[in-house]
């Protein structure tokens, strides 16, 4: 399953990515987290990008295109994949066409997580994200069990720099300006089904798989 998640900042595309790679058995690959991973690292990429992105701004083409090629040619992403966060323009979704067309594949489907602004200005301003595993919470929806600790890994839980309300709302206006035209772009191909982002992150999945249609099964085998 070769699948694109498209949806402004905030959706749900990293929460029903996980949530959705569990079912396919496929790896999440978000280019967020592996800007964010450069950063952290400080390699070259991350020293260049890292103000880009506290910002809100988007990275250029060839850095975030370099860094999607390197992933997708690890061995667990040869069977298939989760795009959450690229393509995030029309010219990045014609070099992702001609960077998968190299590896004689194509997109299966996109699915856009449909959520309005303010839905999404509440859910980023509590989210809170784990460093090691990159496992996320919602201080309202999704707590973890002891507050900034995470559940999975005992990391120690961070809010991202660019969570700020100004910053999510220069971000929606990036979306708007460079995603949201995607939309059309992948309806035109015919693969777009939009799905509503609204709800618990469980029925949101459950939406998702119907669309996908019997791309991933309807349940996980251990609950
Ligand atoms: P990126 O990391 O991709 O961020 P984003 O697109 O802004 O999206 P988010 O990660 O903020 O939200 P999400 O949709 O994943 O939602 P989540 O599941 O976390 O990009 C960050 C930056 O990197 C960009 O600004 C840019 O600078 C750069 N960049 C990245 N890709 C690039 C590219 N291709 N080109 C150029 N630059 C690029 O959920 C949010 C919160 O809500 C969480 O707390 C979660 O627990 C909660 N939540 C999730 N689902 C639900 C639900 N159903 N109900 C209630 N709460 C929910
Ligand atoms: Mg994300």
């Amino acid at each position: 399953m070769r699948l694109i998640l498209l949806g402004p900042p905030g959706a749900g595309k990293g929460t029903q990515a996980r949530m959705l790679s569990e079912l396919g058995n496929v790896p999440q690959v978000s280019s967020g987290d592996l800007l964010r991973t450069a950063v952290r690292e400080k390699t070259a990429i991350g020293v260049q990008v890292a103000s880009i992105l506290e910002r809100g701004d988007l990275v250029s083409d060839d850095i975030v295109v370099k860094l999607i090629d390197e992933r997708l040619d690890a061995s667990d992403a040869r069977n298939g994949f989760i795009l959450d966060g690229f393509p995030r323009s029309p010219s990045q979704a014609e070099l992702l066409a001609a960077m998968l067309n190299r590896r004689g594949a194509g997109i299966d489907r996109v699915l856009a997580v449909m959520v309005p602004d303010e839905e999404i200005v509440k859910r980023i301003s509590g989210r809170r994200t784990c460093p090691n595993c990159q496992a996320m919470y919602n201080v309202t929806f999704e707590p973890p069990k002891k507050p900034d600790v995470c559940d999975k890994c005992g990391g120690k839980l961070y809010q991202r720099e660019d969570d700020a309300e100004e910053t999510v709302r220069h971000r929606l206006e990036v979306y708007n300006a460079n995603t949201r035209p995607l939309l059309d772009y992948y309806t035109r191909a015919g693969i777009l089904t939009e799905v509503d982002g609204v709800g618990r992150p469980e029925e949101v999945e459950k939406r998702m798989v119907a669309a996908l249609d019997g791309l991933v099964p309807q349940e996980r085998k251990h609950k």
